[in-house]
């Protein structure tokens, strides 16, 4: 299962990269608002920083484009910035007609903002290269979100679609592993998350005692 970091920071992005060797990026308009920076720097130093390297950043468009023929023209121009960016399109009827167009023009496309596997179904039909249905906050909202994505992910084979669930706001080790479990292709997640995944206290409990069995044997 690849791993996506949800986040505009560079910093962080450039670490995750480099250390933990993540395979792509997703932001949204809230993660641009807290990397300090404008929407145009953030895209700039993106493409420069991942040129001629294969990597997927996903940016999304203006949110308050409520037009396909908007959603296209605007999603054209940032696509133009980088080979890397794959565009943001919100799963509403008039993101999903952008969506179709966009493919059919070779323009890369992230649907997102997707909460049932109905509304997946009509984001397939349009060939993104990515869907994104969301679990954090439906979880959050008390349901259960297994059954939606393993439907999802059944879906996606069932008809060959070559889009790749990208299974999003993710907040916890459990919803990476459940996502894994459901054959999900990608999770994106935040910094916090995939750290948080790397530890268990039984691994550090584990280091306390050989270290003090390590320090009382005789070198
Ligand atoms: C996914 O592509 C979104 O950027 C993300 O997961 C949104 O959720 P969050 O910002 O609430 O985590």
């Amino acid at each position: 299962m690849k791993y996506f970091l949800d986040s505009a920071k560079l910093d962080e992005i450039t670490y995750a990269y480099d250390k933990w060797g993540i395979d792509g990026v997703t932001t949204n308009p809230k993660h641009i608002y807290l990397s300090g920076k404008d929407f145009k720097t953030v895209v700039t130093e993106l493409a420069k920083e991942f040129e001629g390297i294969d990597f997927p950043i996903s940016v999304e468009i203006n949110p308050h484009l409520d037009n396909a023929d908007e959603m296209i023209t605007q999603a054209k121009e940032v696509a133009d910035i980088s080979n890397n960016f794959v565009i943001k399109i919100p799963c509403n009827e008039a993101g999903l007609i952008a969506s179709k167009k966009l493919g059919e023009a070779g323009v890369k496309t992230n649907v997102t903002l997707i909460f049932s596997a109905s509304q997946a179904i009509q984001a397939l039909r349009t060939n993104p290269t990515f869907i994104s249905p969301f679990v954090g906050w439906k979880e959050s909202a008390g349901e259960n979100t297994d059954e939606y994505i393993s439907s999802i992910v059944e879906i996606v084979d069932n008809y060959g679609y070559q889009s790749e669930v990208i299974v999003a706001a993710i907040r916890t080790g459990k919803q990476l592993v459940d996502a894994a479990l459901m054959c999900a292709h990608i999770t994106t997640a935040g910094m916090a998350v995939y750290r948080d995944s790397f530890q268990h206290p039984f691994t550090d409990f584990g280091l306390k005692k050989f270290q003090e069995a390590w320090d009382m044997t005789e070198k």
